[in-house]
């Protein structure tokens, strides 16, 4: 078996797409993903006011628009005027704030392929119309765009795989809790993302003798991983991939 200390090209996701050198989920960063020769992409997903599906990390336009404002009081008609590009850079001045529909399309074209972390905010009526329209959307791809789904929420999980069993279903945790590996069986998924300060060599052999993948993020510096790759890990999301394709 090759030996290697670093992940292969379709093991890298960009983070937001390219965050590092654009702003983070927009169709520039994900074009910028695609332009370091990333595969695939991470985005966040959230509803406005109106149910429309946007690609979004926070629950406020706030820090990545010039604009302010809570999800919770925004619908579509009010994503023109909004400028998600300028914050970052005057070079990326007048960068919508996109719809998942738009991304969706967009990956298509850039030829890139998608995590889709499914963010559940207090102002979401509920669970089930949260996933059910992410599933829509999701639907409409390219048939060359792969998905996979990953979430904080098992429940998320859960009701994604009720909807539609084909979908790889990622389990995100910020440190792994005591029952990780009854939570993974209740969903039932096979996967976990990890915070890459959370990973340990000794976790890592046991999750794979139990047939789980782990990917690792959000981890800027490929030394900090170097000694998992031989031992299994499968994945990294970075805000930089070119720090891993060169
Ligand atoms: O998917 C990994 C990472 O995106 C999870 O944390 O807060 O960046 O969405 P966050
Ligand atoms: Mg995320």
């Amino acid at each position: 078996v090759e030996s290697r200390s670093g992940p292969r090209r379709g093991e890298v996701q960009a983070h937001r797409g390219a965050s590092a050198v654009a702003p983070e989920n927009t169709i520039a960063s994900f074009r910028a993903a695609a332009g370091q020769g990333a595969e695939w992409v991470e985005l966040d997903v959230a509803l406005l006011a109106d149910g429309t599906p946007v690609v979004i990390h926070d629950v406020s336009i706030d820090r990545c628009s010039s604009s302010k404002g809570n999800l919770a009081d925004l619908t579509a008609s009010d994503l023109e005027a909004i400028d998600a590009g300028s914050w970052f850079s005057p070079k990326f001045k007048g960068e919508p704030l996109p719809t998942l529909a738009r991304v969706v399309s967009a990956l298509g074209e850039l030829g890139l392929n998608a995590n889709v972390e499914i963010k559940q905010h207090a102002h979401h009526k509920s669970l089930d119309q949260l996933v059910k329209v992410v599933d829509q959307h999701l639907k409409a791809r390219a048939a060359h765009t792969k998905i996979m789904i990953s979430s904080f929420d098992a429940v998320a999980l859960k009701r994604m795989q009720e909807i539609d069993p084909s979908y790889e279903l990622a389990m995100l945790w910020s440190k792994l809790p005591a029952d990780w590996l009854d939570v993974l069986w209740s969903i039932p998924a096979k996967t976990i993302h990890l915070d890459y300060k959370a990973l340990s060599i000794g976790f890592l052999e046991e999750a794979v003798h139990r047939g789980i993948s782990v990917r690792a993020w959000t981890c800027n510096d490929p030394k900090r991983l170097a000694s998992f790759w031989d031992v299994g890990l499968t994945g990294v999301i970075t805000d930089d991939p070119s720090v891993y394709l060169t």
